[in-house]
């Protein structure tokens, strides 16, 4: 018989739900995007993103719901990403989850924001074990060995930045919308990904991440360009939207050597790797998929990548990271907390 997931995200700016078959799997995937909220302000906003949430959690979690044409009744198990992410926009997502769990006497799920991502690539595509998946989101970025059994060990991470951010903070000095990634990629394809300026790759031979020296690099490129202005923090538009695409290529082009020398060590380390997999937010990045895909051919391995619904934070990979976890027979009770 079928098991029936309904999974709920609220980590961060997006208010999610998702119905998981575990026979047909994804039967629907709801999100409401606060980024406009966020917008002026060029980042997420604590406090505005929880009160959002409270809003907009009970429509969200009816649609997806009526979308699958499932009722509650129905649920088997409720998913909630209750680890990982804005204390007060878990809260709001965990507390939602388990008074519905309580009020209708299903089994809770806790999931790691993380588990989420790192799962995703398994929802369209069947990867062979063991892995390396690597992880670049806004809030993370890392890789891990994944196993066969749901389990699978990091192997670095970012000692300071993650690579999303990176992205919005260089798109914020280039003084472009939030969130950064998609104009900075569309910037440098004007310019068809050319390396203009050079920007230091950083330390090559490591399994962990540092962006905060390339940032650094961008800003002080900037200022000596004279397009900054340090004092009121302020892009000089006297420089022309051509800069701009030059700045934006030459960053990407730069992340993209990064993410290749970093996926090219890990797998000199460990042969065993089967396949690579790239998720997260960033790895919507079509640029940075063609760069990994390159590496990967050389190295005789596949690479799998979620569709763009699935990269960006979303229900569906809480879902299917709730299934991971049932059938691992982990199950949670009503003293689950955030963490
Ligand atoms: O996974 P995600 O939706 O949320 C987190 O878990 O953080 O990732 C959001 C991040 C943002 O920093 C955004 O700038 C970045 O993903 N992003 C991209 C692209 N689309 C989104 N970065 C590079 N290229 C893109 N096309
Ligand atoms: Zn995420």
């Amino acid at each position: 018989m079928e098991t029936l997931i309904l999974a709920i995200e609220t980590s961060c700016d997006e208010t999610a739900a998702s119905v998981y078959g575990s026979t047909r799997g994804v039967l629907s995937n709801v999100l409401f995007s606060q980024v406009e909220l966020h917008k002026s302000f060029g980042g997420v906003v604590p406090e505005i993103a929880s009160r959002s949430h409270l809003e907009k959690i009970g429509p969200i979690v009816k649609q997806a719901l009526s979308q699958a044409d499932a009722t509650l009744e129905e649920i088997n198990i409720i998913g909630v990403t209750a680890h990982r992410g804005l204390p007060g926009s878990l809260l709001v997502g965990l507390c939602f989850a388990k008074a519905l769990a309580w009020a209708s006497n299903k089994k809770i799920i806790g999931v790691d924001h993380l588990d989420g991502h790192v799962f995703s690539p398994l929802i369209e595509h069947k990867v062979p074990f063991p892995h390396l998946c690597l992880t670049a989101s806004g809030g993370h970025t890392a890789m891990f060995l994944v196993g066969e059994s749901g389990t699978y060990t990091m192997l670095g991470q970012t000692l300071d930045d993650a690579a999303g951010e990176a992205f919005d903070k260089v798109a914020k000095l280039i003084d472009v919308s939030y969130p950064g990634g998609p104009v900075i990629e569309q910037l440098a394809r004007g310019v068809n990904f050319k390396d203009f300026f050079g920007y230091p790759v950083g330390k090559k031979n490591t399994l962990n991440f540092s962006f905060s020296g390339l940032k650094t690099a961008v800003l002080y490129d900037l200022i000596e360009k004279k397009a900054y202005d340090m004092q009121a923090k302020k892009f000089l538009r006297t420089h022309d939207e051509h800069f701009r695409a030059q700045v934006a290529s030459s960053f990407l082009v730069c992340v993209g050597r990064i993410f290749c020398a970093h996926v090219a060590y890990a797998l000199t380390q460990m042969p065993e790797i089967k396949a690579v997999t790239f998720a997260g937010g960033v790895a919507c990045n079509e640029y940075l998929q063609q760069q990994l895909t390159r590496l990967c051919m050389q190295h005789g391995l596949p690479i799998f990548y979620p569709s763009r619904q699935y990269c960006t934070d979303n229900a569906a990979m809480i879902a299917y990271a709730t299934a991971v976890r049932a059938e691992r027979n982990l199950f949670d009770d009503l003293t689950l907390d955030i963490s």
